[in-house]
């Protein structure tokens, strides 16, 4: 596919039209990566913002002790690496691939410009910074609880509400992150993950088949577990 078509499944760029998608996609430079390979590391110098256009990433950090916190994770159409390129400090974060994930890149100093030619890109950036940090408050308040089954709980909400299709009441989100995964965004153990992903499945709340996992009655889920 041509960078433009690429582009146009980045929600940053969806009030554009095809000569100002032609005149960014020019500047832009495609790149893949493996499954668990590093994008950038933190600390490190911002140069580039990236943009997901195939797969998936995880935004991490690592905790005292050495434990990887996951902040989020990141699917096609959506973008990183903007923090470092507007406060000009070093990186907030590591992205790491979580499957084959290509991405297109974009340098700072075009990013910049565009920014000020095209301020529905400003005002998109602006939305979906304070989606991310309405997702961060949550997770914080989430982080809190005790009950390490509601975090996790609160974790697969988080995943329908990025990823999932709803139908009838239901919402199945096709990609489930790996157990290991929602244990460190949820602040547990893979082995607390599994035993209470069979909990909630012999409570029929969830079932699972493969990668997807599917939310039986969403709006019981969300009393259950988001109120
Ligand atoms: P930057 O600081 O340049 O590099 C790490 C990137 O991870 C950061 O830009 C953001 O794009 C992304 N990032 C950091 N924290 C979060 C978060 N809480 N939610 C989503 N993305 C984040």
């Amino acid at each position: 596919m041509k960078n433009i078509e690429l582009l146009k499944t980045v929600s940053l760029f969806w009030d554009l039209n095809e000569i100002e998608l032609g005149y960014i996609s020019d500047k832009m430079v495609s790149k893949k990566f493996e499954n668990g390979n590093l994008i950038f590391l933190e600390e490190s110098e911002g140069k580039n913002l990236f943009f997901v256009v195939d797969g998936s990433v995880k935004v991490t950090r690592l905790s005292k002790d050495g434990r990887e916190v996951i902040l989020a994770m990141l699917n096609a159409g959506d973008f990183f690496g903007e923090m470092s390129l507007l406060d000009g400090q070093s990186r907030s974060a590591n992205v790491i691939a979580l499957e084959e994930t290509e991405v297109l890149s974009l340098k700072r100093d075009d990013f910049l410009v565009v920014l000020h030619d095209y301020p529905k890109i400003a005002i998109q950036l602006l939305k979906e910074m304070t989606s991310r940090l309405r997702k961060s408050d949550r997770q914080i308040v989430s982080l809190s609880l005790s009950d390490a089954e509601k975090r996790i709980a609160l974790c697969i909400v988080r995943f329908a509400d990025e990823q999932g299709v709803i139908k009838n009441g239901q919402v199945t989100i096709p990609k489930i992150p790996i157990q290991q995964d929602i244990a460190n965004m949820a602040g547990t153990s893979r082995e607390t993950v599994s035993r209470a992903m069979s909990l909630l499945t012999e409570e029929k709340y969830i079932e699972r088949n493969g990668k997807e996992l599917k939310i039986l009655n969403y709006k019981n889920f969300i009393k259950e577990f988001d109120s």
